[in-house]
C-alpha cells in the first residue's frame, strides 16, 4: 500500500510511520513540523515539509497517488483550541477537508481521520460513575473548541463517503501514551509526570487524583490503525482498552515499577476537566477481533525507560 501520513513526524504518527515501513508499505508524510520532529521519522520515508492549511497540499497529496491518507496532522491541545478557536478549526478541520478533497482528486485513496474521545464532551452517565463505557452511538456533545472541530471534521469524512463514496475510517483514540510524547497540553500527563521524575521534581496531581482516564500504548493504536485500514473497515470506531485507570492509580504503579516514592503535591482542579474518560472497545473488537494487547505496566516502563529512567 502507498500510504500519505499527515502529521507522521508527531507522537502517534512517527510509531505509525514506523509499524507501516517495517510492514513493507510506501510511506509519504506530509508534516509542517510545528510540533513534530524529523529525527523521530523512520529513514525510509518520504517527508513533504508542508502545511495541511495550505490549500496546494491537496494537488500534492493528490499527486502522490495514495492508495490511503492517514491523516493525523491537528492541533491536539485543548487549551490551545480555546485560546486560539480559529487556529484549531483551520488546522483540525479545514485541514481535513482539504486531505478529503485530496482523496476525491486522487480517485482510489481511503480516508482514515484520527479522531479523539473529546469529541464526547463529558456524558452525564460518565460523570456519575466510572463504571459506565462510552459507546459509538453516546451523544457527542464537545466541551471544548478541539472536540467540535475534530467533531466537524468526523462530518465532512462521512458527508464525502455519502456524496462521492470516499471510503471514510474514523477512529477515536482514547488517552495514548508512549515514547516521545512531548510532556505538555492537556492528554500528556504520563510524559509530564516521566519528565518531572527525571529532573527531581514533585508531580502535580490536580483535585483528589480519583478521575479516571482510559490510556492506550502508543504502539497497539498503530497496530489498531494498520490493521483496520488493510481489512478496508469504514465507519467510526474507539481505538481504547476500556479500562478505567485513576490518576492516584497512575501514581502508584508508577512508584512500582521505578522502585521509588514520588513527590507528589496537590493543586486545585482545572477548569473544565472530565471526571471520568472510558470508552468502549467492543465495536472494533466485533469488527477485526483486535484488542490492546500491550499491558499498562509494560506500555509504562517502555515510556519511562524512554526517558532514560530505570525501572524493574
Ligand atoms: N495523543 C493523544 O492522546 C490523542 C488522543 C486522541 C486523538 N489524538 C489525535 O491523534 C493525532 C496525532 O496526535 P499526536 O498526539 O501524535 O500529536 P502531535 O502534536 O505529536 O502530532 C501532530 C503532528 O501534526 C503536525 N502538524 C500539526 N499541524 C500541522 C499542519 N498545519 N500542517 C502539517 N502538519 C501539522 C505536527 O508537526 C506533528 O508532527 C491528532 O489528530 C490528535 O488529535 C491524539
Amino acid at each position: 500500500m502507498r500510504a500519505v501520513v499527515t502529521g507522521g513526524a508527531g507522537f502517534i504518527g512517527s510509531h505509525l510511520v514506523e509499524l507501516f515501513i517495517e510492514q513493507g508499505h510506501d510511506v509519504h508524510v506530509i508534516d509542517n513540523l510545528v510540533s513534530g520532529k524529523k529525527e523521530q521519522l523512520h529513514p525510509d520515508a518520504h517527508l513533504y515539509e508542508a502545511d495541511i492549511t495550505d490549500p496546494q497540499v491537496i494537488s500534492l497529496a493528490a499527486g502522490i497517488k495514495p492508495d490511503a491518507i492517514v491523516h493525523l496532522a491537528a492541533q491536539a491541545d485543548v487549551s490551545r483550541s480555546l485560546a486560539n478557536p480559529v487556529y484549531d478549526l483551520q488546522v483540525n478541520t479545514i485541514g481535513t477537508l482539504h486531505m478529503l478533497e485530496a482523496c476525491l482528486l486522487a480517485k482510489t485513496a481511503t480516508l482514515l481521520l484520527a479522531s479523539s474521545s473529546a469529541v464526547y464532551g463529558m456524558p452525564p452517565a460518565l460523570q456519575a460513575s466510572s463504571k459506565w463505557n462510552i459507546t459509538e452511538e453516546t451523544s457527542t456533545e464537545p466541551t471544548s473548541c478541539y472536540g467540535l472541530s475534530k467533531l466537524m471534521a468526523e462530518r465532512y469524512v462521512e458527508l464525502y463517503a455519502k456524496l462521492y463514496g470516499i471510503p471514510g475510517l474514523v477512529l477515536r483514540f482514547a488517552n495514548v501514551y508512549g515514547p516521545r510524547q512531548l510532556p505538555k497540553g492537556d492528554g500528556g500527563v504520563i510524559a509530564m509526570y516521566a519528565k518531572r521524575i527525571c529532573e527531581g521534581q514533585s508531580i502535580r496531581i490536580h483535585g483528589d487524583g480519583g478521575q479516571t482516564r482510559d490510556f492506550i500504548y502508543v504502539k497497539d493504536v498503530a497496530e489498531a490503525s494498520l490493521l483496520a485500514l488493510v481489512s478496508n473497515l469504514t465507519g467510526t470506531y474507539h481505538v481504547c482498552t476500556g479500562d478505567a485507570i485513576s490518576i492516584l492509580a497512575l501514581t502508584d504503579r508508577l512508584e512500582h515499577l521505578l522502585g521509588q516514592s514520588i513527590k507528589r503535591e496537590y493543586a486545585p482542579s482545572r477548569n473544565g476537566d472530565i471526571r471520568h474518560s472510558r470508552l468502549s472497545p467492543l465495536k472494533l473488537v466485533d469488527a477485526l477481533g483486535w484488542t490492546a494487547s500491550t499491558s499498562f505496566d509494560e506500555g509504562l516502563r517502555q515510556t519511562l525507560q524512554s526517558w532514560g529512567l530505570s525501572t524493574i
